[in-house]
C-alpha cells in the first residue's frame, strides 16, 4: 500500500541484514522503494539493488555534498547509467548550504548540469536543499521556463520532488506551480514538528511519503537506524494531522509517486536476477 520514495539502502548500515529489511518492508505494506544515489559509485549500487529486488527502483546522481567530485566524465557516466530501465529519476541532486561540503558555486554548477541530464533523458529530479531554498528555486524556475516540455503531461507536470521538505506553504505552492512535488519523512512525527502547519494547509494533493533511511527515523524509533518498514508510522501521523483515513493517505501518496516516477510503466520489464 505504500511507496517509500527515498531510502538509501546501499549504505553500510544495511550490509548485515538487507534481505530482512526488505522482508520487513513488504510485511509493513511497502510495495515499492526508490533508492537515490549520492555519487557515481552509490548510483551504480542503487541500480544493482534495483536489478536484484523487484520492488526497488533507482535514481542516479551526485548529492550536493559530493558535488566537488563530480567530473564531466563521471556526469557522462551518470547519464549513461540513467538509461537503465529501472532508473526512474536523476537524484539525489541539489544544494546544501548548511554543511557546505562542496563550494557553493560548484554545487550550483553540478546541480544545473544534472538537471540538464534529466531534461535530455526526460526524467524527473529528486532534490535535496538545506538553507539554499532561494538559489534552488531560482534554478528550477529558470530551467522550467526554458524547457516547458520537460516532464509536461496532460495529467499535469511532473518535474520532480523536493525531498525532506521543511518549507512554508508559500514555498510549497511555488514548487507545485512549477510542476514539483514535496515529500515528508519521519520528521512529521517529531514533537512540535515545524512541518505540521504547512502539511495541514497543503494537504495530500502533491505529497509523497519517504523514510530517508537510514536517517530521520520516526517516533517511537527516533534516533535509531531507519528502514522502509517504518513508513507506516509516518503515514499514521500524517493521517491524524490531516484528519484523513490511513488508507486514503497511503492511496494518494502511492498514486503521486507512481505518476511522478512512472512506476507502473516501462520500468516493470527488467529481467530480474532473483
Ligand atoms: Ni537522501
Amino acid at each position: 500500500m505504500y511507496v517509500d520514495s527515498h531510502a538509501h539502502l546501499f549504505y553500510e548500515d544495511f550490509d548485515e541484514d538487507l534481505p530482512d529489511v526488505i522482508q520487513r518492508a513488504i510485511h509493513a505494506g511497502v510495495e515499492k522503494i526508490i533508492v537515490p544515489g549520492t555519487t557515481l559509485e552509490t548510483s551504480n549500487e542503487a541500480v544493482g539493488l534495483a536489478e536484484k529486488y523487484q520492488l526497488v527502483f533507482a535514481c542516479v546522481g551526485f548529492h550536493p555534498h559530493e558535488a566537488s567530485k563530480a567530473t564531466d566524465t563521471q556526469l557522462a557516466e551518470i547519464e549513461s547509467l540513467s538509461r537503465h530501465p529501472k532508473v526512474v529519476a536523476i537524484g539525489e541532486i541539489g544544494l546544501d548550504y548548511h554543511y557546505d561540503f562542496s563550494p557553493r558555486d560548484q554545487q550550483r554548477n553540478v546541480f544545473r548540469k544534472q538537471i540538464q541530464i534529466a531534461i535530455r533523458r526526460n526524467l524527473p529530479i529528486v532534490v535535496h536543499t538545506r538553507e539554499s531554498t532561494a538559489d534552488a528555486f531560482e534554478i528550477v524556475r529558470e530551467v522550467s521556463a526554458l524547457n516547458r516540455q520537460w516532464k509536461a503531461t496532460e495529467q499535469g507536470d511532473k518535474r520532480g520532488v523536493f525531498h525532506c521538505f521543511t518549507g512554508s506553504v508559500e514555498e510549497a505552492n511555488i514548487l507545485f506551480g512549477l510542476g514539483f512535488y514535496v515529500s515528508y519523512p519521519g520528521i512529521v512525527t517529531f514533537k512540535n514538528s515545524p512541518v505540521l502547519t504547512t502539511l495541514k494547509t497543503i494537504g495530500l494533493g502533491r505529497i509523497l511519503l519517504e523514510t530517508d533511511s537510514p536517517y530521520m527515523a520516526p517516533v517511537p524509533v527516533r534516533g535509531k537506524r531507519n528502514e522502509p518498514a517504518n513508513i507506516a508510522l509516518t503515514a499514521k501521523k500524517m493521517a491524524e494531522v490531516l484528519g484523513e483515513r490511513l488508507d486514503e493517505v497511503a492511496r494518494v501518496t502511492k498514486e503521486n509517486a507512481t505518476f511522478l516516477f512512472a512506476l507502473d510503466q516501462e520500468h516493470q520489464h527488467w529481467p530480474l536476477r532473483t
